[in-house]
């Protein structure tokens, strides 16, 4: 199996589509062009993004993210463009934003489909004129910033929808990089399986021989919501959990989404808020009522599972 390593990094070619996309990272990484990383959650669309700017020309300059989905609305902007002293309340004294920060570098724009519509037409503008305008600055500062974005969620889509500006989104999908899910990918399900066993293995000084047959085939029809960092979750558990020394489905099946390892979850159909009941109620199930290893398992607060199991008692 070959890994690449870029900076305190490693990157496993787990297949053909990964060598493949990874001669188009190669090749952007030459150009300033701007690059539209797309894929599912944990596809590794951040490490094709630092990938790029660790093989580009700037890889000494900096690299700096900035993740629309979790910034506020109202500070986005600050936080992008930076602002003078005193252009708001609050503003005690000057500050640069990422843009800046990034000035000769890249800077990753992740889930950019995320960004509230009147800042894609700002960010649009940038693009176009190469320049930004920091909040209360008067004149607007030349930058060569590189950029790269990612998104998980279908961006024409979300033109469609009206919710992505059609002409930013031309201006991001010069170069494009498309991760695939993992569920359609089981040659890369067993080289990112063996080798997150051999990682484990060192980092907690275990010796396992490796993961049975019938792992495998359970790994390999597993639907794999959250991708590669699900698999490496789930073997660095399986690792830590087993007691023999070759990883049994007795150490895997308790670690799989109950719902999705059943293969057959795109035949539920009906609204969402009726999926996510029936998905709690097996997690529930699975853990024999215990909220706080289920809450652990479904990625949400025992407060918000609570509030969720409470508002669906009052409705039924
Ligand atoms: N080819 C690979 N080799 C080794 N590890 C990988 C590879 N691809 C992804 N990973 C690991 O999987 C995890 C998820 O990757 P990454 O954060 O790049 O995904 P992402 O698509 O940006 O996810 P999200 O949409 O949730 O932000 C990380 O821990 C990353 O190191
Ligand atoms: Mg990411």
């Amino acid at each position: 199996m070959n890994t690449i390593s870029f900076h305190q990094r490693s990157m496993l070619i787990a297949d053909s589509v990964m060598s493949n996309l990874l001669q188009v990272a190669k090749k952007a990484a030459q150009s300033k062009a701007t690059v539209l990383v797309c894929g599912e959650s944990g596809t590794g669309k951040e490490l094709f993004a630092r990938y790029i700017h660790e093989m580009s020309p700037r890889h000494e300059q900096s690299f700096v993210t900035i993740n629309c989905a979790a910034i506020p609305e109202g500070l986005m902007e600050a936080e992008l463009f930076g602002f003078e002293k005193g252009a708001f309340t609050g503003a005690w004294m000057q500050r640069i934003g990422k843009f800046e920060k990034a000035k000769e570098g890249t800077l990753l724009l992740d889930e950019v489909t995320e960004m509230p519509i009147a800042l894609q037409a700002k960010l649009l503008r940038v693009i176009q004129e190469g320049e930004i305008d920091r909040l209360g600055g008067k004149d607007p500062i030349a930058i060569n910033t590189r950029l790269i974005a990612t998104s998980n969620r279908d961006p024409l889509q979300l033109v469609k929808e009206g919710c992505f500006r059609e002409d930013l989104f031309y201006r991001l999908n010069v170069l494009r990089i498309d991760c695939p899910p993992l569920r359609e990918r089981p040659e890369a399900i067993k080289n990112f399986a063996q080798y997150f066993l051999n990682q484990n293995c060192e980092k907690y000084q275990k010796g396992k021989s490796g993961l049975s047959r019938s792992v495998l085939e359970l790994l390999e029809n597993y639907h794999w919501p959250g991708n590669i960092r699900e698999l490496s979750n789930v073997i660095e558990r399986a690792v830590l959990l087993s007691d023999q020394v070759e990883i049994q489905p007795e150490a895997v099946i308790p670690l799989l989404n109950p719902e999705v390892s059943s293969g057959n979850r795109i035949e539920e159909t009906g609204s969402l808020a009726s999926i996510e009941q029936k998905h709690i109620e097996e997690t529930l199930k699975v853990t024999n009522g215990n909220k706080t290893e289920a809450a652990k398992r479904l990625g949400i607060s025992v407060r918000t599972l609570r509030n969720k199991v409470r508002q669906y008692h009052a409705v039924s």
